[in-house]
């Protein structure tokens, strides 16, 4: 993408934003072309182009001499909601939305996979142990009984040194990287993501106005010069990163790379929000140790989510930070945001967390995904695609030839029942792509292997 594209994509994402988070509201004047022309540091003709294109898409409207303001009333249905919904907002959601026979684009566990019996066994021990677990609230930060085991279990496999009041209970990790949004980022401060990146992550920051720099995401990690020259150029307020069978790539940074990333983090000052969702999903060895556990000044923020492989009806997840201040500032948003989550979800959690059962439940899962992942890469080796294998997680990043456009292929796709993610979606910069990614972890083996032969199929259909 050219950096005047970049730019005016900024400024167009940032006035939708405005707009659909409601701080911009019907009839109201948009600031002057002049105004934000200096806020982004534009010229003032790459604002006009986005207050011209919005005006056409119907969003605002102009006054003559007087400036321009957010149109009211419904926009004009377009004709295949849900491709052009992502086509222009590029949110997962919208493909979700689709009910398909070969379900590729959900990076879920079939519930079949999931422990639901044995969650529910601990439902009635965990009323009889608190019986008034329904009327009293959680604290915001969290039960501390499973604070408390959870610090104790890092501590333990990673021979760190965590306290209770160190984690924050958030509901899913995609809470924890909402109110880190909101803690850390102001409109238009600079922050770092890998490209490409998990797309909902992507749209948190959007909608927080932060001025978006990417730096490359290999299946040898990243290149760290590129980073150093990043951080002392941009310095970005933070670096948003996956480096543990990232989401969508699968790729894991290794781990002397994780040390220096944190020594350059400590250097530069700049916070690395480490998203840890899928390290327990491996299938042959474990992963390098997270980066948080290299941290000694309190620069890594660690997010882990148990939503993934355990349960993601219960939403429960931590963030994780040794400086209190950090902390103070997240608790407060947190307690803005629902007041701490549920207890109820807490306790059941803290149960079946404490049990031998876990363990269990991830042994006989990791086995089961492996074998999705084997048959899904057994049918792509009849096509000239390519892709890396990934050790864990749960998605296939795969690049099919150059001259497809996956927007159309998805629209075709989904007419097929075969749903998948287009790289495009999970590009900081939105530029098309011929990449896109498959998860192998929601349908069954006979659905992934009848529905991998369909989509060769189509694609090479649309040749
Ligand atoms: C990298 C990453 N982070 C966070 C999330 C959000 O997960 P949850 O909110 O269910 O914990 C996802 C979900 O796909 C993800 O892939």
């Amino acid at each position: 993408m050219r950096k005047a594209d970049y730019l005016f994509n900024q400024i167009y994402d940032y006035v939708v934003n405005r707009i659909e988070l409601g701080e911009w509201r019907e009839d109201e004047k948009l600031p002057s072309i002049r105004k934000l022309a200096v806020d982004f540091d534009v010229h003032r003709l790459t604002v006009l182009k986005a207050y011209q294109l919005l005006k056409q898409e119907n969003r605002i409207y102009s006054k003559d001499k007087s400036g321009y303001y957010v149109q009211s009333g419904e926009r004009e249905n377009l004709e295949n909601p849900i491709v052009s919904a992502y086509v222009q907002k590029n949110h997962l959601s919208e493909i979700h939305k689709v009910p398909v026979s070969y379900q590729f684009s959900q990076a879920l566990i079939d519930p079949n996979l999931l422990p639901n019996r044995y969650i529910s066994d601990y439902v009635k021990k965990v009323f009889d142990l608190y019986p008034k677990v329904l009327s009293t609230y959680s604290t915001v930060q969290g039960d501390e009984e499973l604070r408390q085991s959870l610090s104790d279990y890092f501590n333990q496999h990673y021979q760190t040194i965590t306290n209770p009041d160190q984690l924050l209970i958030t509901a899913g990790s995609q809470q924890a990287i909402h109110l880190i949004a909101q803690a850390f980022v102001k409109a238009r401060d600079t922050i770092l993501l890998e490209r490409p990146s998990y797309s909902s992550a992507i749209d948190v920051f959007r909608a927080q106005g932060a001025n978006i720099v990417t730096v490359d995401i290999h299946p040898f990690g990243y290149d760290l010069e590129q980073i150093e020259f990043i951080m002392k150029e941009h310095k970005p307020r933070l670096f948003y990163l996956n480096p543990t069978f990232h989401n969508p790539t699968g790729y894991t940074v290794p781990a002397e790379q994780r040390k220096q990333l944190v020594q350059l983090a400590e250097q530069y000052r700049c916070l690395l929000i480490e998203d840890d969702a899928y390290y327990d999903i491996y299938f042959d060895q474990e992963p390098p140790p997270p980066m948080y556990t290299y941290d000694t000044s309190g620069m890594v923020i660690y997010i882990k989510s148990f939503c993934k492989y355990i349960s993601p009806g219960l939403r429960i997840a931590f963030l994780m930070n040794s400086q209190p201040s950090v902390m103070k500032s997240l608790l407060s948003v947190k307690s803005l945001v629902d007041n701490g989550s549920p207890l109820l979800n807490q306790k059941i959690f803290l149960h079946y967390y404490s049990s031998s059962r876990l363990q269990q439940h991830v042994e006989k899962l990791r086995i089961a995904l492996q074998i999705r992942k084997e048959i899904m890469e057994e049918e792509l080796s009849a096509t000239d695609w390519q892709w890396t294998s990934p050790n864990g997680g749960l998605n296939l990043w795969v690049r099919l030839p150059n001259q497809l456009s996956t927007d159309d292929l998805l629209a075709k796709s989904l007419e097929h029942s075969i749903s998948f993610v287009p790289g495009q979606i999970c590009d900081p910069l939105k530029e098309p792509s011929s990449w896109l990614r498959l998860s192998y972890s929601f349908a069954n083996e006979e659905q992934i292997s009848v529905g991998t032969r369909k989509f060769i199929d189509l694609v090479h259909s649309s040749l």
